[in-house]
């Protein structure tokens, strides 16, 4: 088949490590696994990590990345993958809480190829409604986002919620899910640009970066990390909830426990999505009428582009990779 292959870590040029190869293995679904023919997936910065060699050993090369899967199965239906590959019982009835679980493209092959095999389990099917690009949106961004909110954040119609970040798939996302359930929602970006675009998605106020608020939210979705943690301390009321679900600018944070204690703040960690918040989540977008952002759209053969595209300042939504294109 044709992938584009990851063939090494490289931790200071990560993208040269991606190549497009034809005649790549397609992989042989196993027993209990399901053979995928790909449309379209994402970039992610998940791949990026694991590019630089974190979460992953080096001698796991070469291998496919690519974490969002939307495709056809082997009888030619639309569908969609769910991203925690997990046992639902040795996680205690969620399985993004087994132990043993993996995301896509850590054990199994990702997504950058033509084909994929997954755990019949994960296989959901596509909603109509949804393109293909846009349900290469639901796992890493959508799901996921949803899961932070609702799942782990405990997000209630009325309460105040801060969104660290405008323009990426988590920001997007939660702007869009929290305004549709009721939320007040307030997003903090660095662009004047990115502000005006997170009004026009439905969020109520946009904020500078690390501007002080006018007064303190009942959550706070932080996956920005190192540039925002500070003030995500700060701008959360007592008794208050930060959920973080990323460190996108690094993740070395000072706790500042006498801010957590004191005003008896919870910190919440949340990863990726059950198959139970995939389509809990799926069904809240069609009463919503809620569909993904999409950046830009990229042929398998520019993925690189695709991944510089996703670093870029401007970025506003998913990048999708379009397999056939
Ligand atoms: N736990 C999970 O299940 C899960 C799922 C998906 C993603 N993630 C993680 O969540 C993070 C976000 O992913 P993403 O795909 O949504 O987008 P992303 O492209 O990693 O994030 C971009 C966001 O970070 C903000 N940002 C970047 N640099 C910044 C800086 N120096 N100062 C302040 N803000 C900065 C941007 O805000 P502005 O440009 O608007 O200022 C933008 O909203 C990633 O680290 C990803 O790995 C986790």
């Amino acid at each position: 088949m044709r992938a584009v292959v990851a063939l090494r870590v490289d931790e200071a040029n990560p993208l040269s490590a991606l190549e497009l190869r034809e005649g790549w293995p397609t992989p042989e679904p196993g027993p209990g696994q399901v053979l995928i023919r790909l449309a379209a997936t994402t970039v992610n910065m998940h791949d990026l990590w694991t590019l630089r060699g974190v979460g992953v050993r080096r001698d796991a090369f070469p291998r496919i990345l690519g974490c969002d899967i939307a495709g056809w199965d082997e009888r030619g239906d639309e569908v969609i993958v769910t991203g925690c590959f997990g046992d639902v019982d040795a996680g205690g009835g969620d399985e993004t809480f087994d132990p043993k679980r993996a995301l896509v493209s850590e054990e199994m092959p990702g997504s950058f190829g033509e084909y994929t095999v997954v755990p019949a389990r994960n296989v959901v099917p596509k909603p109509k409604w949804l393109t293909f690009h846009q349900a290469a949106c639901i796992n890493v961004s959508w799901a996921s986002t949803y899961r932070l909110l609702f799942t782990r954040g405990n997000a209630r119609p009325g309460e105040r919620v801060l969104v660290q970040g405008a323009g990426g798939g988590v920001a997007t996302a939660a702007a869009a899910m929290a305004r549709a359930a009721g939320l007040y929602v307030i997003v903090a970006s660095r662009f004047e640009s990115k502000r005006r675009r997170a009004l026009e998605l439905g969020a109520h106020e946009a904020i500078p970066t690390g501007e002080r608020l006018r007064e303190p939210v009942d959550l706070v979705v932080d996956t920005v990390g190192a540039a925002t943690w500070k003030h995500s301390l700060r701008s959360v009321r007592p008794g208050g909830r930060i959920v973080t679900a990323g460190a996108t600018t690094g993740s070395d944070v000072p706790l500042e426990l006498p801010r957590i204690f004191y005003p008896q703040v919870s910190v919440v960690g949340s990863t990726s999505a059950s198959r139970a918040d995939t389509l809990r989540m799926l069904r809240f977008m069609e009463a919503a009428r809620l569909r993904p952002v999409i950046d830009s759209v990229y042929p398998l053969a520019r993925i690189r582009e695709a991944f510089e595209r996703m670093q870029h300042p401007d970025l506003f939504g998913n990048v999708v990779v379009d397999v056939h294109a």
